[in-house]
């Protein structure tokens, strides 16, 4: 049996987890999920942060003592992961006494070698990202700001315990050399190279003029409270310096994945491996670095004042669903910017549509057809097979961007594969076929592939699938390597379809516009973001309206030499066919298509709404050519 030991960073715990920390703890759960899934044996690992100035200081703002403040949040944080379904094996404290032993432990041993020594410092430093700041600065230098937060730093001059970082640059860029893959994405290691080529030196690791931290072995004047503190959670966790762990601890160590935003990578990528090499241990396999969520382009963080609460979208969407959002539409590989107008709109679009919709067509029509026990078909006949072979080329591609942490490009060709379904499912009719066995075979088909959809999603959305593989009469009681299984399996199951609910709740456009309406919310773009917006005169030539839908109408329009494009619009409330038909409007034509209740819109049509919910449409006031861009 393999083992995988995945970890997230530890928190500051200044304030109740939001967007940010949810983000990180759920790559680290999607990981550990996806492991167990493949039978792996797995230990997930996360925690807070607690000692250090800034903390100090904030516990004294509201008249706490350090230790008081930060347990009040320890369950703020407990809660949040449980309510989203993170499952962690263990949850570390930077004030927990085998952590501070471990930790004093490894101070003294490093002592003995020579890698910490005490000296002096003077320099800068930033409180807030408790970092120093590099360079050869004189206290007459005006003070230089954080690299990290941009913040004015503060000059300390003091004694000071050094980590001897100068002596591992070498060894550092030779382990950089051999493990290529250490960062994932590998873009990332750029910065950590350069830095380390640019020539390390020592690392100040203990302060004199703050209390609240590990008092140095045999010196407790001084006390080590940030990074030699923070990482070494990942070897103390797991039994690092306790011989009654020792079995234990050489088990789960090297971590196979540290999952780590992109503004703590120098801590992880540079001082970490050398830590561990100077301690003796290896250094971990690798290194999740993901990007910031931003809201109106800026990090999102409590320092900034736009924090999203994880609570109030629990509420609103349910756990399942942002933790796809998240999971899907944030890639690590950049900074995503989060809206809840997106969310809502993928929501609707991936889950209620292709996925939820397709589960609730197939077992209604069964159900319709009387057919509750779906047996596999004698034989397959060529679409089927053709289904079948999509779903195992796609399950080696999934299975590989999922064991690298690249889970938004697996979801992504997952999601191919579940339009693949739809379309199989469409393009057979099954609701004309007359012949009983073609009938089964298409749901059996069908049914097959949403099964494998299901496991596949079970690490992402763990009970909406559970719920949904229920529905297909399948047992979630698994044992061994169910990927390994899928890739076997040919498609013998036998499905008892039972009906449900539907899986994800859908929101229309007129929901989504009025949400975001307060002009409080507006952002102000640069001129060059406006101009790529292209706005366009055409004629609605037809308008109906949407079966099943009491606020869409669907357009056909023509933009001249541009063509004719179907164009959803969510005005039936306010607007009839008729008082659309004929008429020349404005509409946006470069917005990425997207599908509304099973048809594609190709642009918008651009409305003025009053206080009362009426919609005019916006159309230049004298008749121009089709095609006429707005400028
Ligand atoms: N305590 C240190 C980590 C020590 S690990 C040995 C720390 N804590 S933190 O609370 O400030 O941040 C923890 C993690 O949350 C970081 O990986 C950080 O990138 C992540 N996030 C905080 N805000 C974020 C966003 N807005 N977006 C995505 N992740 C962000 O640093």
């Amino acid at each position: 049996m393999k083992k995988f030991y995945v970890t997230t960073p530890i928190y500051y715990v200044t304030a109740k987890p939001h967007l940010g920390s949810l983000y990180s703890t759920l790559l680290a759960d999607v990981a550990a999920r996806w492991h167990k899934l493949r039978g792996d044996k797995t230990f997930f690992l996360t925690g807070t942060d607690e000692h250090g100035g800034k903390i100090a200081q904030a516990a004294k703002k509201v008249g706490k003592v350090p230790k008081e403040f930060v347990d009040s949040f320890i369950d703020a944080y407990k809660d949040m992961w449980h309510k989203y379904d993170i499952r962690y094996d263990h949850f570390i404290r930077t004030t927990d006494e085998s952590h501070v032993k471990a930790v004093q432990q490894w101070l003294r041993k490093l002592q003995q070698t020579g890698d910490i020594y005490k000296s002096h410092y003077t320099g800068y430093y930033c409180t807030p990202c408790e970092t120093y700041v590099t360079g050869d600065y004189s206290k007459e230098d005006e003070a230089p700001r954080c690299l990290s937060c941009d913040r004015v730093t503060v000059y300390i001059a003091e004694e000071s315990y050094f980590f001897r970082l100068s002596a591992y640059q070498d060894r550092l860029l030779k382990f950089y050399e051999e493990h290529p893959d250490f960062i994932i994405p590998s873009e990332r290691s750029h910065e950590v190279l350069s830095f380390v080529k640019s020539g390390l030196k020592d690392l100040s690791i203990s302060r004199t003029t703050i209390s609240w931290g590990i008092p140095f072995p045999d010196d407790p004047g001084h006390v080590t409270y940030v990074w030699a503190d923070a990482l070494n959670n990942y070897i103390t966790a797991i039994g690092y310096a306790s011989e009654a762990k020792k079995g234990e601890f050489h088990f789960w160590w090297p971590a196979d994945m540290q999952v780590i935003g992109k503004d703590i990578v120098r801590f992880h990528a540079v001082y970490w491996p050398a830590f561990l090499m100077a301690a003796g241990l290896d250094v971990p396999k690798h290194l999740l670095v993901h990007g910031w969520i931003t809201v109106n382009q800026q990090k999102m963080s409590k320092s900034f004042g736009n924090v999203v609460d994880p609570q109030l979208l629990l509420d609103a969407y349910g756990k399942d669903a942002v933790r796809y959002y998240l999971i899907r539409h944030m890639a690590i590989t950049q900074d995503s910017e989060f809206s809840t107008m997106d969310l809502e709109q993928r929501i609707s679009s991936d889950l209620a549509n292709d996925l939820g919709n397709l589960l609730n067509r197939v077992v209604t029509l069964a159900h319709k057809h009387e057919l509750y026990e779906i047996r596999p078909p004698k034989n397959w006949g060529a679409q089927g097979l053709n289904l079948r072979d999509a779903f195992w080329s796609m399950l080696d591609t999934y299975s590989l961007d999922m064991e690298d942490g690249y889970f938004y490009r697996a979801l992504q060709g997952l999601w191919k594969f579940i339009h693949e379904v739809n379309a199989y499912f469409h393009n057979a009719e099954p609701w004309k076929i007359t012949d009983k066995e073609r009938f089964e075979e298409v749901i059996s088909a069908t049914c097959h592939s949403l099964h494998a959809i299901g496991i596949l999603l079970l690490p992402v959305m763990p009970a909406k699938m559970e719920v949904m593989l229920k529905s297909l009469g399948v047992t979630t009681d698994f044992q061994g390597d169910l990927v390994q299984t899928l890739s076997e399996n040919p498609w013998t199951k036998t499905f008892l379809l039972t009906k449900i609910p539907a899986l994800f709740e859908k929101y229309e456009p007129e929901q989504i516009a009025t949400k975001e309406a307060p002009e409080a919310q507006i952002p102000v773009i640069s001129f060059d973001d406006f101009v790529k917006v292209a706005l366009m005169v055409g004629t609605i030539d037809r308008c109906e309206e949407v079966k099943g839908s009491d606020k869409l109408l669907a357009l056909q329009v023509n933009f001249g030499p541009h063509g004719m494009r179907q164009i959803l619009a969510g005005v039936k409330k306010s607007l009839a066919p008729a008082d659309l038909q004929g008429k020349q409007a404005v509409f946006t034509f470069n917005l990425a298509p997207r599908k509304m209740m099973g048809f594609e819109s190709q642009g918008m049509l651009l409305v003025a709404r009053d206080e009362e919910n009426t919609l005019t449409i916006v159309a230049p006031t004298a008749v121009v050519p089709d095609g006429t861009r707005l400028q």
